[in-house]
């Protein structure tokens, strides 16, 4: 953070909140000043490749899981959408929605097999407003390594009068703990549905079981799951599952206790949210639920695209999945037979690449950028100081020769800079203890 932006801003005293924020931020800051793969500009789009200035990369940073992004069916289906409804709607979806919302909110009722289900244009939105509904003045329990838009939400419900805990990540002993010290009530528990920097997926059903046996709500971000994993069965092309239904159905699970959100912003390339639920929420989140109330709506091509996503989805979406996960899983040998840590044990389309010294970041993204690979940078503090390092994720749209490249360069980058070992620093569950922190 240089000192001019710091300056800036007049509550970044020294002992403030936000200069300790800013002093957590320092990090970024500096790769923000220093490297191309941060705050790039995208110049040009083919296939899943951008160009940044005059350099092409292949792209290993697009959660357009399904690669609806660029699929010509949904492309195609957008001009028609926009004659019929204009580019954007306008209203607060209190005042009026076009039909497309509740047609999407029906099929999504059909995916998920739950009551109901609302739409908000993001997941930011749907935390901050429906978190403190339903935790009230009661006890928020919330994952050590939730996504920093739940805890934000968590923020805003304690602003609100409830009170905050953390238990460690995926830990249900370390949950059970807290749910047995009677805390006032309501009592929520929020969480991760499929991490978006492990990959993996979280003891789902210890938590719902959990949640049942102590009367509590079990609250599930599942924006990197939903479109991406879904229901086993005999016939699936793949071990993600069918039908991209989200990590409920992935694992087996009901939805008893369970508030399902997930995003369209990923797998199906919309700017549009949801959150699955009993009717009767629902209806209290229309007259209760600021979004709803007072934001503005998602863009019909927007709405477009995720309404033809979902019909893609059903036609085809099994057969993109087994091409993501063909993708994935040729990473993730590449990167045992390296002998390289990664957290991912679950082949969703997720892989962090931790370095063994953090202090690499910088040139380790350089690395890539010049080689032709844009990823995404993990820097601290969004991970753990000992993951620093570079997360890739996999789509239908990155074609088997792409991911050719990308193997080969990540010998290179790791005949030049060290990677985590996995030999002599395996992962290890959390060894941070959240459980006191407020
Ligand atoms: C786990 C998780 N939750 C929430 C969000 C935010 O989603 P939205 O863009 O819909 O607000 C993201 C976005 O990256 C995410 O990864």
């Amino acid at each position: 953070m240089t000192g001019l932006t710091r300056s800036a801003l007049p509550g970044a005293a020294p002992g403030t909140w936000l200069a300790r924020w800013l002093d957590a931020c320092a990090d970024l800051a500096d790769l923000r000043d220093r490297n191309p793969l941060v705050d790039a500009v995208v110049e040009e789009v083919s296939g899943r490749r951008i160009r940044v200035g005059d350099r092409w990369l292949l792209d290993f940073a697009s959660c357009n899981y399904l690669g609806l992004d660029l699929d010509p069916e949904v492309i195609g289906a957008i001009p028609g959408y926009l004659e019929r409804w204009g580019t954007h709607p306008s209203w607060s979806r209190m005042l009026g929605s076009p039909a497309l919302y509740e047609q999407i909110e029906g099929r999504l009722v059909e995916l998920l097999g739950v009551e109901d289900a609302l739409l908000l244009p993001t997941l930011t939105h749907i935390h901050a407003s429906v978190i403190p509904l339903l935790a009230g003045a009661g006890t928020i329990l919330l994952d050590g390594r939730a996504h920093k838009t739940l805890y934000d939400g968590c923020v805003v419900a304690r602003a609100h009068g409830a009170s905050l805990l953390r238990f460690a990540h995926d830990d249900p002993d370390a949950l059970e703990e807290l749910l047995r010290r009677r805390s006032r009530g309501p009592l929520l528990v929020c969480m991760d549905g499929i991490n978006s920097m492990t990959g993996n997926a979280p003891r789902l059903p210890e938590f719902a079981a959990l949640a049942r046996a102590y009367d509590a709500l079990l609250y599930v971000d599942d924006a990197h799951g939903f479109g991406v994993v879904g229901e086993r069965a005999p016939d699936e092309t793949s071990p993600y599952g069918r039908r991209g239904n989200g990590v409920v159905r992935h694992l087996g699970e009901s939805y008893d206790n369970v508030v399902l959100t997930a995003g369209f912003s990923k797998a199906y390339s919309s700017l549009l949210a949801f959150v699955a639920c009993p009717s009767d929420l629902k209806h209290l989140l229309k007259v209760a639920a600021p979004p709803y109330l007072y934001s503005g709506p998602s863009p019909v091509a927007s709405l477009a695209s995720a309404l033809v996503g979902l019909r893609v989805n059903a036609a085809r979406g099994d057969r993109l999945r087994a091409r993501i996960h063909a993708g994935t899983r040729r990473i993730l040998d590449h990167l045992a037979g390296l002998g390289v840590a990664t957290r991912n044990t679950s082949a969703f389309p997720i892989v962090e690449v931790p370095l063994a010294d953090a202090g690499d970041l910088d040139r380790a993204g350089r690395f890539l950028f010049d080689h032709g690979i844009y990823v995404t940078l993990a820097f601290y503090p969004g991970v753990p100081r000992d993951e620093v390092g570079f997360r890739l994720q996999v789509t239908a749209a990155n074609t088997a020769e792409e991911v050719d490249r990308l193997l080969a360069v990540l010998d290179e980058l790791a005949a030049a800079i060290p990677l985590r070992s996995a030999a002599s620093h395996p992962f290890r569950p959390p060894e941070i203890d959240l459980r006191e922190r407020p």
